[in-house]
């Protein structure tokens, strides 16, 4: 079957990113999401061709799995607190590399990783690269919350003008549990002009573990066009 402009575009940009930023004897770190899967399959490729000796500190459930059904090497942070390059999705990039991150709920073993990396590289589809974040991923920004904050928390962010809704699971019912057992709200805050500021607002809520909210941590962004051309922006 032959592949969508979509999945064409999710593989450019991670064979481009695995291409131009990893080396031998590399720390990395790797991301969640379906825009990942084909950094690691390019990085399984060029572990394999190239010998290469790299250590893969995994950001979910999702990515210890695929490092580990891929026969690449797991580490962890106690072993390796700090990471050469991080290769991660986003569900949406601004024109600052600002970017919204945990439409798969994995935001904050994201958001640690990142934050460790010297380097972090998001890999994306043209439908994510927007001005300003809000334009273009319309579920709202990811939270995770300890469950029982979670009806404070709504109200707070109602207070704030944000529309919240507490992220329902499918084929269970009940809510979203996340890697870390905790509660995910999506928050809906329209046009994200300031994202600096919101971040640290959501964040200061007690209850609140982290947020989707990634500002000044991305270096460069590539996006796989639908004709499998690609494009990037860095800092
Ligand atoms: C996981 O929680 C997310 O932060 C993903 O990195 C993000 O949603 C991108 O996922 P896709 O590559 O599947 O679009």
């Amino acid at each position: 079957m032959s592949q969508t402009p979509i999945e064409l575009a999710k593989k450019k940009a991670g064979y481009a990113a695995v291409d131009e930023f990893v080396k031998d004897g590399m720390v990395l770190g790797i991301g969640s999401g379906s825009t990942v899967v084909y950094a690691v399959k390019r990085l399984i490729e060029r572990v394999k061709n190239e010998n290469l000796k790299v250590i893969c500190i995994p950001t979910s459930f999702q990515s210890i799995q695929l490092i580990v059904d891929g026969g690449l090497t797991l580490g962890d942070l106690s072993r390796h607190p700090e990471i050469d390059v991080d290769i991660d999705g986003a569900d949406e990039v601004d024109d600052k590399l600002h970017l919204i991150k945990g439409g798969g709920g994995c935001q904050v073993q994201e958001k640690i990783v990142a934050s460790v990396s010297k380097q972090l590289v998001i890999i994306a589809d043209y439908r994510k690269d927007s001005k300003s974040l809000g334009e273009k991923w319309k579920k709202g920004v990811p939270i995770e919350v300890v469950p029982m904050a979670y009806v404070p928390i709504i109200n707070k962010i109602k207070k704030m003008g944000g529309k919240p809704t507490l992220r329902m699971a499918k084929n269970k019912a009940g809510p979203i549990i996340s890697d870390n057992g905790n509660f995910i709200i999506d928050a809906d805050f329209g046009i994200i002009q300031d994202p600096i500021t919101l971040n640290e607002k959501l964040t200061m809520m007690t209850g609140v573990v982290e947020t989707g909210l990634f500002t000044n941590m991305a270096i460069k962004a590539f996006f796989g066009q639908a004709d499998g051309t690609i494009t990037s922006r860095e800092k």
